[in-house]
């Protein structure tokens, strides 16, 4: 549908042209007409298909320049999706020269205090920085219009819960209340409606709840075995910018400097660092300084990068939402991905659960030998070679071409070419990563790993007909994606522990 058809001002359409967009998608084209007439609007609609623009652009046509007071909320579960929805509002307002702020923990206050002074009209902000703000009445909610929960259901979840519930008292009882998110389990909508009046829940209808634009795979490997399997995926495949995600801090950190120490240009990205690193980290891989970005859940929900081809878990997920949003993090905005997960033998039943949400089958993927993954590198350097006599102005180097070919056979050179653009098996190269506590033995049921959710229970067909054995015809490809319960906490503006642990989880809670 057209974005002409969805009642947005001039200014807005002037907007989304310079972004690019020719055509709203589903999520937008049946959300941005009931939020602009003012209903409470449930969105759910799979990841990278547009849900910021849905709630900015009729959030942005409705503010009232005129007015001093914060006038819509836009909270978000970690600081860098704070700063990416900040960012991407400002840019649709830009015609409409609205003002957009963030607030996050782990920046200087006294600055957004100062910029606050400014009024802006929208604010966005992560749950604990926002808090402290309006405790210091620097930040001032009684004139809130519109309130948006971005990833509701991390939002409404236990971990965030009593913060959501302690800014929404802050703000009139008249206002709208718009969630967004991928998933959606019944239990957290159940928490949400009761912030809200008559919601309408628009939930795209897909076969499936991860995009079909994502190939996802599996690997069965032991612990001990996944980093040199992952590395020699990565020679077959050569992707152009990954996103590894592992359940721990520490694995982040020693998975980066494996990588490193095998020639891989990788950095990892995880709560206990500053923010003004984690910042700088995720900017060099928006900017294609960095080809693999290593991260715990810090970076499953929101962010948007865009060309990210791969997503590996790791290690797998224990919660199968979080896959969801994971795997996400490619596939977007009409690109294709591919997401490889890796799992250990008594994990088969968290991938099946995976697999009960996704409605989608994810195909096995074996293990490439040393000699598949020279055979791999082999043939993408053979697609370099040919790009680079594509690109070579051959005139210019002539001479000493015809001196070398004088001096070997071509045969020689090319070989030689083709050593320097392939590297030794990079196993070679010995990397250990601790190992961590194995994610706890399911027990049957349905969800008997979640906190609070109560998993999805039955529901989900098996996907047996749903099964989609990928586009790509190739059986034997690569990556995936996973999460981490144990790393929440970094991302926290305010250290609260909110119990859990017993079984190796804890109630999440990001900031
Ligand atoms: N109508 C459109 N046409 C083309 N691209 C679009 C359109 N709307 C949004 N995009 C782009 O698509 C990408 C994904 O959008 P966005 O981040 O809003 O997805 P999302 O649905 O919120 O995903 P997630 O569930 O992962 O948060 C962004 O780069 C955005 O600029
Ligand atoms: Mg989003």
């Amino acid at each position: 549908m057209k974005f002409s058809e969805l009642g947005l001002s001039k200014a807005l359409l002037k907007a989304v042209e310079r972004n690019g967009y020719e055509e709203a998608t589903p999520i937008q084209a049946e959300t941005i007409p009931l939020v602009l007439a003012g209903k409470d609007v449930i969105g759910q609609a799979q990841t990278g298909t547009g849900k910021t623009a849905a709630f900015s652009l009729p959030i942005l046509e409705t503010i009232d320049r005129d007015d001093p007071n914060i006038q819509a909320l836009v909270i978000s579960p970690t600081r860098e999706l704070a700063i990416q929805t900040q960012e991407q509002m400002y840019q649709l307002g830009k015609e409409e020269r609205a003002k957009v702020q963030v607030v996050y923990g782990g920046a200087d206050i006294r600055r957004q205090i100062n910029s606050l002074k400014s009024h802006p009209q929208i604010l966005v902000g992560t749950p604990g920085r926002l808090l402290d703000h309006m405790n210091r009445r620097t930040v001032k909610l009684d004139h809130v219009k519109t309130l948006v929960l971005d990833e509701a259901d991390e939002m409404l979840n236990m971990g965030f819960l009593d913060d959501i519930e302690a800014i929404i008292k802050a703000m009139p009882v008249e206002r709208q209340t718009l969630l967004f998110s991928a998933t959606m389990p019944p239990e957290i909508k159940r928490v949400g409606v009761q912030f809200m009046q008559d919601p309408q829940h628009v939930k795209i209808k897909a076969k499936e709840l991860t995009t079909d634009l994502i190939d996802q795979y599996y690997i069965r490997a032991k612990d001990y075995e996944k980093f040199d399997v992952m590395t020699r995926m990565l020679d077959v495949q050569a992707p152009d910018l990954s996103i590894i995600f592992t359940r721990t801090k520490r694995r982040v950190d020693e998975i980066t400097r494996g990588l490193e120490a095998r020639g891989y240009n990788a950095a990892g990205i995880h709560g206990d660092l500053t923010q003004k690193r984690r910042m700088q980290i995720l900017n060099q891989f928006k900017h294609s300084q960095l080809d693999i970005l290593v991260a715990t859940d810090v970076a499953a929900r929101g962010i948007d990068v865009a060309d990210v081809t791969h997503v590996f878990n790791y290690d797998i997920p224990q919660d199968p939402d979080s896959y969801v949003h994971r795997v996400g993090r490619t596939g977007r905005a009409g690109h294709h991905g591919v997401s490889l997960t890796f799992v250990t033998p008594n994990e088969m039943d968290y991938l099946r659960e995976i697999e009960k949400l996704t409605k989608v089958r994810m195909l096995p993927l074996k293990p490439p030998s040393a000699e598949e993954a020279f055979t791999g590198q082999l043939s993408n350097a053979e697609s370099t070679v040919k790009e680079l006599v594509e690109k070579t102005d051959t005139e210019k180097y002539e001479k000493v071409a015809s001196k070398l070919l004088d001096q070997y056979e071509a045969v020689d050179l090319v070989a030689a070419l083709l050593n320097d653009l392939t590297k030794d098996d990079s196993t070679q190269v010995p990397v250990k990563i601790t190992p961590e506590r194995p994610l706890p033995k399911r027990k049957g049921g349905h969800g008997g790993s979640r906190n609070y959710r109560g998993g999805h229970g039955g529901g989900h067909g098996r996907g047996g007909n749903n099964r989609r054995y990928g586009k790509s015809n190739d059986n034997h490809r690569r990556y995936g994606s996973n999460k981490d319960h144990r790393d929440h906490g970094g991302n926290r503006d305010r250290n609260k522990n909110n119990g859990g642990g017993k079984h190796g989880f804890t109630i999440r809670k990001k900031d």
